[in-house]
């Protein structure tokens, strides 16, 4: 019942293989990055926030070798024909769709004054697109860390993934926090990432216990353009805070919340609460880690999952039912959506050895009420972008 991660080396050899089949090149230089879950610490990255999100075992790989032209010529598994990107001026938005994250952070060298050369490069993924997992930032990520290769300049891991999300807001239109470029790029083996997304200060949280595993389950639906849907929700968070009359949500108490009620509407007054709320949860659920407290970090998944279906209304009826479903499971810790939401995955803290008999309760579950079955794979926190 649990999907299979396909092991980093083998995507390398696959990218490998197909950038010598597709350009007749071996290649020189390869970047591998990661995508994220979030455990908790949801849609308050962009509101000053902590989230704590790790790098999971499924990643973009890019092989690549230079063509001595002022362009580069990459290609996809599914998109072989590919693209061809011109050097030397500056980027824009263009066609194929996939191909504007690269232009963005081929833009972000450029602007930072880093000449970047021709290269010959084919791009293979173990990440679903379009599950919540971050495969658009892992795709950034592993394109800034191959310019560093090709030109030598290393940006610094902050850097690296600040430049990715700006290729993320200008070239795919996406207003996104933080959390899943520094989650690809700080990504550590058996290590979470608590991101201070005010100071955007990281500190590593371990998880190695080898009792204890994650779960993540993809619905494999998309109900709302996710774009229109998050900028409104980002939108709501402004409002709310100017309601409030203060400058960032970490200044902002429960009892400053309380008392603004009256001066906006419903609907802002529960993306505020959501907003308090869990910020004070990922606290918790920091400290309960490092405590192992493992029934309150559970509680605070849940009641992290309620506030985003209640209150922040990101989530549908697909996450809500394998989170409910995994809450009553032999071996479950704690269970919530992750990511942006309006589809995408679940993530299901739980015991090692019982993850093969929960996924496969979550597949019949899921099948049974929906027709279909989610893909569900176990992950530990993995390594982030780097060159092999
Ligand atoms: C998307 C965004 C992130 C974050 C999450 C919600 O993944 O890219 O910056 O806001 O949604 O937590």
């Amino acid at each position: 019942m649990l999907s299979p991660n396909t092991p980093t080396d083998s995507l390398v050899s696959e990218a490998g293989a197909a950038l010598l089949s597709r350009y007749g090149v071996s290649a020189t230089t390869v970047a591998v990055a990661p995508g994220r879950v979030n455990l908790i610490g949801e849609h308050i990255d962009y509101c000053d926030g902590f989230v704590l999100p790790f790098a999971i075992q499924r990643a973009v790989v890019i092989a690549a070798a230079p063509n001595g032209t002022s362009e580069i010529r990459v290609a996809t598994s599914f998109d072989t024909d590919g693209a061809v990107i011109p050097l030397g001026a500056p980027q824009e938005i263009s066609d194929p769709k996939w191909s504007n994250y690269l232009r963005g952070v081929i833009e972000g060298f450029r602007l930072r004054g880093i000449a970047v050369p021709g290269f010959d490069a084919f791009i293979v993924s173990s990440l679903p697109v379009g599950a919540g997992l971050s495969s658009s930032a892992a795709l950034e990520c592993a394109m800034a860390t191959l310019l560093e290769g090709f030109t030598g300049i290393s940006l610094g891991t902050r850097e690296k993934a600040l430049l990715a999300q700006k290729a993320e807001h200008d070239f795919a239109g996406v207003p996104c926090g933080i959390m899943d470029q520094f989650a690809s790029a700080f990504g550590k083996a058996d290590q979470l990432i608590l991101i201070d997304c005010r100071s955007t200060e990281t500190e590593m949280v371990p998880f190695a216990d080898p009792a204890l595993t994650i779960l993540v389950s993809n619905t494999k639906v998309s109900h709302e353009l996710s774009d229109g849907g998050y900028a409104a929700r980002r939108k709501s968070t402004e409002d709310g805070l100017a309601a409030i009359g203060k400058t960032s949500w970490r200044d902002v108490t429960p009892a400053d919340l309380n008392g603004t009620e009256g001066k906006m509407d419903a609907i802002t007054f529960r993306r505020s609460r959501h907003v308090v709320g869990e910020i004070a949860r990922t606290i918790g659920a920091v400290d309960a880690l490092k405590g192992n407290d493992f029934s309150k970090l559970g509680g605070l998944m849940y009641a992290s999952h309620d506030s985003l279906r209640d209150d922040f209304e990101v989530s549908c009826p697909e996450l809500d039912h394998l989170v409910k479903a995994a809450r009553g499971l032999e071996g479950v810790i704690g269970a919530r959506m992750t990511g942006g939401g309006f589809g995408g995955s679940t993530v299901t803290l739980c015991q090692a050895d019982k993850a093969q008999a929960i996924a496969a309760a979550l597949v019949a579950s899921y099948e049974a009420e929906f027709g279909f079955a989610p893909e569900i794979f176990a992950t530990r926190p993995a390594e982030g972008a780097r060159l092999v």
